[in-house]
Formats: C-alpha cells, structure tokens, sequence
C-alpha cells in the first residue's frame, strides 16, 4: 500500500445542503453490497473509488473482485489508507492517495491513464466547491458541459460523476451513489438526457430515507456502462429498510429523462393502469383551470393587516372521509377581498389548498369554503370545475394522493413542489 499527499482543495465557500464541509456521509455496508452486487463485471483488473472515505464501497468491491488492483483517493487525511483491517482478504494491490478528485490532472498524480478503470465506485459529496477552471474542462471531457443551464449549477456530485467517466474505459462500468437532485430536478433532465443518450444506464435504485447517519437526503444507487450505447429503457427498484429490492419497473428514455425515480414512475403506473378503467380525467393537468401560488412572503405575514393562510395554519390529517376546512378567521368579506387583492394573492371558495415546500408537504390540504382568503407564497390554492372538484379532494386526503405529493416533491432539507411537479401527478 501507498500513500502520496497532495494539495487540498481550497476553502469550499459557497453554502453547502450538508453540514459537512467535505460531505461525508458514509456508506453502510448493507448499501455497499447491494451497490456491488449490481454491478456487472466478470473479472475487472482495475477497480476505482474517488472520495473512499471509510472505504465501505471499496471493502465491498474488494471483497467481491479480490484480484483487481483497488486505487482509492481521499482529500481527507484521516480517511483510512488501508481498508478494514477486521477483513481478512489480502489487498496486496491497494493504492490510496490524499489528493483533490476535483484535479484536472488527477489522472496523472495518481498514476492512472484516463479510459483504464475497469470498475468504478462512488459516492460522492453533495457539496458546492467554489468553481475553478478545472471543472470546466472535467466536465467538458465526460461530454456534460452542454447539458447544465450554467457551468456554475454543477455540483461536487456531478463533478465526481464526470471525473469518474474520464477515468472509465469504454464498456467500463460505474456504480454510483446519487443525491435528489441528479434524479428527479427539472433543471438536470439535459443532464439526464445526455447521460442516457451516451451511455447504457442499466438500472436506479431508490433508497430508503435515512439511510445515511445524520441526514434525511433521498439517494439513489445507479449503474451505467460507459459508452455502450444508448439506454432504450432503465430498470427502475425501491430498497427496503431491510436492504430488500422491490420488483423492477422500466421506463423508456423519454420518461427517465423527466425523472428518474421509483417512487414518481410507480405511482404513474397504478393511476395509468386505473385510467383504463375510468374514462374521467387522469392527470393534475387536465383537471385544474388554475393554480393560484400565494405571494406573501412569511416574514411579511405578521405586518399583513389581514390574516395570511400559512403553513402551520393546516389542520391536521383526520382519515380520508373527513373534509379540513380553512377557518372562519381567515375569511374576507367580498369588498375587502377586493380591496387586498391589489396587494396579495387571494384564493377562493372551491379551491384546495396544498403546501408547496416543506417536509410534511404530503399531508398539507385543505378546501376554502368560507370565502376568499389570503394566502402565502408557500402555499398553491387548486382551483377545478365542480365535477372534478369532490374527486380531485379525496384523492388528495388518501394515501395514494399522499404518496403521489411526495414523490412530486423534491430537495433535501427544505422539500419542495413546482407547478410543473404539480400538474404532472395522475390520479
Ligand atoms: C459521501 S462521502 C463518501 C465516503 C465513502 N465513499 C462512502 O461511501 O462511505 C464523500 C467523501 O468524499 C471526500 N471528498 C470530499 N471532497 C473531496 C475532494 N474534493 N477530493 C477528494 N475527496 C473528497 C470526503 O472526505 C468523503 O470521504
């Protein structure tokens, strides 16, 4: 085993959706395996992990291919060097080196030709490193410079995602740990697009939250073959808490594309599959004349002179027979309605309330029938023609409509559901 100490990278300035400065978030060893065990590689010479942090992945990957040669990078100092030593399998061929992933030239501090490894590991750090002319060129050479908005949206994720592609040689294959983000934003589907378009993505598996000490972030194990072609479908599965995989879905490229998650295509699916029975309409989209968002900000509701539907003004789930109405108080008179809708969004009798951020989202409803009310930016108001009207609240208030908010919505601390999240959902 070796060692060699580069330069760390500079001061990771900008704010980070973790509260690790370097991300680290260790992998189990439940996950690790499951990781390994979908990868297909009969005899890999050269195996790979960029940010091995306690070496879970690469334990696994060991384990499993004891005659590859192992290289591990870690800015980390105190990241073991060696993997678990309670692991009786020689690792003659083990390399690490304390050295910045994010090098342009990684490849040569570490001694590794690009297009060589065999078999890459990863999971990343979900971090915003403060943008250098290096990244420019990582993710130019991986061919994902094009498919960001701005070179600037690209995260430490993404960056490892790239630099591990440099690395692989055609046909090679990478296993990938992969944050929310990645998978189900609107602005990385070009991201998407291109990743599927250039290379074979064989499968994602959606993870149980929580599976990472110390944080709530929904994460996804995904592998792919670099440069074998286009991905024409992706097996999609759902881990358990008991590390269980649940039957494949496939999707086709044009829907993973839009997401790429287990949650979202299952419950596309079911409703799908209901519509066929049902000749009423399916989907947000068709049923909704309008989606009113709110526009008064929270720290502006206790100045507003009237009261602000918020959302802690939400009452509680009370089973899916009952109705939750919005208060009394929160009722304006139809002048005053006039009157503050020059300065605020108003909702109105019929409309269904639902929270668009926030991680109890899922169970946020409500029906304004007491007149119309002010609401906050936080919160859409529904509006639908009265035959849709009695349906689209029930679905709402039932399990299915609980599930079908929560996979619209995305983000890892603050939850979040986009209009476009929103007309997307089918019931
Ligand atoms: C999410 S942890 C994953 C650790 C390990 N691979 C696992 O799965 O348990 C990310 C790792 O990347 C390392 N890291 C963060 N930024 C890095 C950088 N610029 N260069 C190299 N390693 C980095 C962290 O120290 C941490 O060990």
């Amino acid at each position: 085993m070796t060692a060699s100490v580069g330069s760390l990278p500079r001061c990771l300035s900008r704010p980070s959706q973790t509260s690790d400065p370097w991300g680290r978030y260790y992998t189990s060893p439940l996950v690790s395996r499951s990781l390994i065990d979908g990868i297909e590689a009969p005899q890999p010479k050269l195996l790979l992990e960029l940010g091995s942090g306690s070496g879970s992945l690469s334990s696994a990957a060991a384990n499993r291919w004891q005659d590859a040669k192992l290289v591990t990078v870690d800015v980390d100092c105190r990241a073991p060097r060696r993997l678990d030593a309670s692991d009786t399998t020689p690792r003659l061929k083990h390399t690490h080196f304390v050295h910045d992933v994010l090098d342009e030239a990684l490849s040569d501090r570490i001694g590794l030709k690009l297009g060589t490894v065999d078999v890459a590991v990863c999971n990343p750090p979900y971090i915003r490193p403060r943008w250098r002319s290096d990244f420019g060129k990582i993710l130019e050479d991986a061919g994902l410079s094009g498919a960001l908005l701005s070179l600037f949206d690209a995260g430490a994720d993404l960056l490892f995602l790239a630099q591990n592609l440099r690395l692989l040689r055609n046909n090679g294959k990478l296993g990938l740990i992969l944050p929310d983000g990645l998978v189900t934003a609107e602005r990385f589907s070009r991201v998407r697009q291109t990743l599927l378009r250039q290379h074979f993505v064989q499968q994602v598996v959606q993870l149980p939250r929580g599976v990472f000490k110390g944080t709530e972030a929904q994460t996804y194990l995904a592998v792919l073959t670099k440069s074998a072609g286009e991905t024409g479908e992706v097996s999609l599965k759902q881990m358990g808490t008991d590390g269980r995989l649940s039957a494949a879905i496939h999707v086709g490229q044009d829907a993973a594309v839009k997401r790429l998650d287990y949650a979202f295509h299952a419950a596309s699916q079911v409703s799908a599959h209901r519509s066929c029975e049902s000749p009423l309409p399916t989907s947000f989209r068709q049923v909704l004349t309008a989606v009113v968002r709110g526009s008064i900000c929270s720290s502006a509701i206790p100045s507003f002179p009237k009261p602000v539907f918020h959302l802690g003004d939400f009452a509680k789930p009370m089973g899916e027979q009952a109705v939750r109405i919005v208060p009394r108080r929160f009722a304006l008179d139809a002048r005053t309605a006039q009157r503050v809708a020059h300065d605020a969004r108003l909702a109105v009798p019929g409309d269904i309330l639902v929270a668009r951020v926030g991680r109890s989202l899922a169970d946020q409803v409500a029906l304004v029938v007491h007149g119309p009310c002010v609401i906050s930016d936080c919160i859409f108001a529904l509006r639908a023609a009265d035959d849709h009207r009695e349906k689209l609240y029930r679905f709402l208030e039932s399990e299915m409509g609980r599930l079908a908010l929560g996979s619209a919505a995305h983000g890892v601390a603050a939850r979040f559901m986009s209009k476009s999240n929103l007309f997307d959902i089918h019931f």
